[in-house]
């Protein structure tokens, strides 16, 4: 509306200029008819008129533009707002997976599907790895969904092996527990071999050799582990995963070329990593015991071995004061007036006698009597060790086994 009027007002001041500009200078209004007097003023009136509309509409345009101007601010405003929400939510995130999640959704920064979920965690920004790692690890059937949807967005066509690896656990950081590992190994190699047709026989054959990979790793590059495998045990240690048969020697040397020239990269590498798992978790040292009835530390030499922690009382005894299965147990960091404290208990049910067995003064060997076992260390350094030890050492066995269970199956399947 305000456009056309404003093209009808251009129209008669163009006239009117027009006629202006035709009449002469010396033009006086008593040299005019009656008629043409009339019809001046009747211009004049025109002219005024058109001059109130002028500025009826500048006042118009002035007050839609302030409106534009209003309405970008507020959509600014909104903008803000939500962006403020959305690192909101990235903070909530990192702290606890679940509840960030769980808060984007409800402000509408993030559709309740896994696809959407999968999609934000894929990109990342500004998430904590560690954080999509638990995300991705947890059980119930929406965040295997959404570790579905994760995996699918990784593309590994005509990667190999380690180029796709080295892709996959950058992408988060790969929890410590070995039912989560295997269920997100299990979904990489099912991706890996879903982009490569025809390289492996199996999902199983791709996973072991997963494996065999990143503990080619450790063995190469981890400077505790002091024999480092030639080229050749690496091959001879995969033989028979193809289901049965042995892949193709070019591809294995290949694959360990590339991990020998450049170890892998795990993001927020304290240390801890996934290797760490499972290699080599035997130790032995002077820890302090705190007592089971009497509450006094008593200062012992404790090895761990054979997924068990056995104590003595001299360094040079035949036979230990107690033996403490780990299996079952858990291990977390308390605090005590002792410094750099530790302890062993039973996840979930804090009342319940910890099996082991300990050996009397008199050589009778009983059953322990503890709930837990808190143990301090000499330093925080030592501390940390030994509970990445035991660490291992408690969930080194369910994967060894998951693993074995694998190899049995492909192993076995020629003879079908
Ligand atoms: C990510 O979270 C882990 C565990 O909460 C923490 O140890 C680590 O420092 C965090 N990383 C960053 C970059 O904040
Ligand atoms: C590979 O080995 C290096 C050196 O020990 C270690 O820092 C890294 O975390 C390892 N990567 C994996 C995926 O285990
Ligand atoms: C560990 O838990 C399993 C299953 O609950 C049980 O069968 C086993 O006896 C437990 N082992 C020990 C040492 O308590
Ligand atoms: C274990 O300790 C409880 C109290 O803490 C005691 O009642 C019980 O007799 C003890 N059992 C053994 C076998 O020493």
């Amino acid at each position: 509306f305000s456009v056309s009027l404003f093209l009808s007002f251009s129209s008669f001041s163009l006239s009117l200029c027009l006629s202006s500009s035709l009449s002469p200078r010396s033009f006086s209004l008593y040299d005019l008819t009656p008629e043409e007097q009339h019809e001046l003023e009747n211009i004049r009136r025109r002219k005024q008129e058109l001059l109130e509309d002028i500025q009826r509409l500048k006042n118009e345009i002035a007050e839609v533009t302030s409106e534009i101007e209003n309405l970008g601010s507020t959509e600014e405003r909104k903008n803000m707002q939500r962006n403020k929400q959305v690192a909101m939510g990235r903070k909530k995130f990192n702290m606890d997976p679940k509840k960030g999640i769980k808060f984007l959704i409800e402000n509408d920064l993030l559709k309740h599907t896994s696809s959407d979920i999968a999609q934000f965690l894929y990109k990342g920004e500004g998430l904590n790895k560690t954080a999509i790692g638990d995300y991705l690890g947890e059980r119930d059937e929406f965040n295997l969904q959404v570790l579905h949807d994760f995996v699918e967005l990784h593309e590994f066509t005509d990667l190999n092996l380690v180029q796709a690896l080295r892709q996959f656990l950058w992408s988060f950081r790969l929890p410590g527990e070995a039912q989560k590992i295997d269920r997100m190994m299990e979904a990489f190699a099912q991706r890996y071999c879903q982009c490569n047709p025809g390289v492996f026989q199996s999902t199983d054959t791709c996973y072991i050799l997963s494996f065999a990979i990143i503990m080619l790793n450790t063995s190469l590059h981890n400077p505790n582990v002091k024999d480092k495998p030639a080229v050749e045990r690496f091959i001879s240690m995969n033989r028979g995963i193809n289901d049965g048969g042995d892949l193709p020697e070019d591809l294995l040397r290949n694959l360990y070329d590339s991990i020998k020239n450049e170890p892998f990269k795990i993001p927020e590498d304290d240390g801890n990593d996934l290797t760490h798992t499972f290699f080599n978790p035997d130790r032995e040292g002077w820890l302090l015991k705190l007592g089971g009835r009497v509450k006094t530390w008593k200062r012992r030499w404790f090895i761990l071995t054979d997924n068990c922690l056995y104590y003595f009382e001299y360094t040079t005894d035949k036979e230990p004061r107690g033996i403490i299965p780990l299996e079952n147990l858990s291990i977390r960091e308390v605090e005590d007036k002792k410094p750099n404290c530790f302890e062993l208990f039973i996840p979930e049910n804090k009342d319940q006698v910890i099996k082991a067995c300990k050996t009397e003064a008199d050589g009778r060997v009983v059953e322990g009597n503890h709930t837990f076992y808190r143990i301090s260390a000499p330093t925080t350094e030592e501390k940390d060790e030994w509970m990445n030890s035991i660490k291992a050492a408690i969930s080194r066995d369910p994967f060894y086994e998951m693993l074995a269970t694998r190899k049995k199956k492909v192993s076995s399947m020629k003879r079908h």
